[in-house]
């Protein structure tokens, strides 16, 4: 009699596997909808420029897009091409980060202006599928957007394949049913605030252009979501150097006691930015930050100092 139950028992999870084996190979690569914004690149000088400080300094693109060989260049200051090759082997398997040159096989020339703002604003992929959540630009303006854009269509072409990703089992199943593509929480400005050192322009900066909160607040490890206040201090992360050591993002509000803001005076958090990293190994992008004009990062300042919460 137990027998017959342990032999139904262990029938009944060997199909139930094997229909959420079965649902996985179907879900996982299912597509999603969202609008082709409609922006149109620019040649205009101060576009590009503007574009490039965007990609070598507040929203780091450059920190994962340059080839591990060029990253050493970057680190000293050079701005690379941005021909991706990167590799994260995170537990959903291994993330690949694409080529950014306009390269027509390997690199965006591949995908049209569409594709690009579509996967910045709304996290769907030129193939539909929904993006690894690595990108937090949703509420980038429409004129960075274009800025970015425009920078990156003007570079020099470089063939560098990378290959898509490689998700284990787990990945398909994180992608079959968890991984939503995420979009803004509502329309995005069509213009940035005005360059100086203000209250919104920091807010921008912070929020839509430099994605500190991803870092520096709890969350949770399953969803992602935030779970404790924001920019009040992060979660332990990984060094890059050594997986032992774990670095906690420390907070950065204006929080009497705990958070930087309130510690350091606004030339000394400038000249902490002026410094770049010092612990070997950080995630924060360092090399990137470095490179912020004075203005926008008395601005961040500025803005993360009237943040409270804890
Ligand atoms: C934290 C790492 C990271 C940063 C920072 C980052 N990217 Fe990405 N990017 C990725 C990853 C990973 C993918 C692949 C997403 C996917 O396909 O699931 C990607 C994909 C892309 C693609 C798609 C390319 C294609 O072939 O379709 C574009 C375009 C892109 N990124 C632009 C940017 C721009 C512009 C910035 C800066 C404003 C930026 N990225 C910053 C990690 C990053
Ligand atoms: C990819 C994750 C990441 C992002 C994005 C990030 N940080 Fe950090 N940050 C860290 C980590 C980890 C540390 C602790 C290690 C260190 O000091 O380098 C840190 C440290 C800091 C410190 C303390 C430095 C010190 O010397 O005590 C400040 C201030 C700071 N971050 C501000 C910011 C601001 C402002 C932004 C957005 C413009 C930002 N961070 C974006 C991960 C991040």
């Amino acid at each position: 009699m137990i027998r017959k139950v342990l032999l139904g028992l262990g029938a009944a999870v060997l199909l139930i596997v094997a229909i959420l084996v079965i649902a996985i190979s179907v879900r996982w690569d299912r597509r999603f909808e969202a609008p082709y914004p409609k922006l149109a690149p620019s040649r205009d000088p101060a576009v590009l420029a503007r574009g490039r400080y965007l990609a070598y300094g507040p929203a780091h693109c450059s920190d994962c897009h340059t080839a591990p060989a060029d990253y050493a260049s970057l680190q000293t200051g050079s701005s690379p091409s941005l021909s991706g090759g990167v590799e994260f082997p995170i537990p959903l398997g291994t993330i690949r980060v694409p080529n950014l040159t306009p390269d027509s096989a390997t690199g965006i020339g591949r995908r049209s202006d569409g594709d690009i703002t579509r996967l910045l604003r709304y996290g769907v992929r030129a193939d539909g599928r929904a993006a690894i959540p690595f990108m937090e630009y949703h509420e980038l303006s429409d004129a960075d957007i274009v800025a970015v854009i425009s920078f990156l269509r003007s570079q020099p072409p470089v063939r560098h394949a990378v290959p898509d990703h490689a998700l284990n089992l787990l990945g398909k199943a994180v992608m079959a049913f968890a991984i939503k593509p995420i979009g803004p929480s509502g329309t995005p400005p069509a213009e940035s605030p005005a360059s100086g050192p203000t209250l919104e322009r920091g807010a921008y900066l912070v929020t839509a252009v430099a994605a500190c909160a991803g870092c520096h607040t709890q969350r949770s490890m399953v969803t992602g979501q935030y779970t404790g206040p924001r920019l009040a201090g992060g979660s332990p992360m990984e060094a890059a150097d050594n997986a032992h050591t774990k670095l906690v993002p420390p907070d950065i509000t204006g929080n009497p006691g705990t958070g930087r803001a309130a510690m350091w005076t606004e030339d000394e958090f400038v000249a902490r930015f002026r410094a770049g990293v010092r612990i070997p190994g950080s995630p924060m992008p360092w090399q990137a930050f470095q490179r912020i004009t004075d203005d926008d990062l008395r601005a961040i300042y500025r803005y993360v100092r009237s943040v409270r919460g804890s």
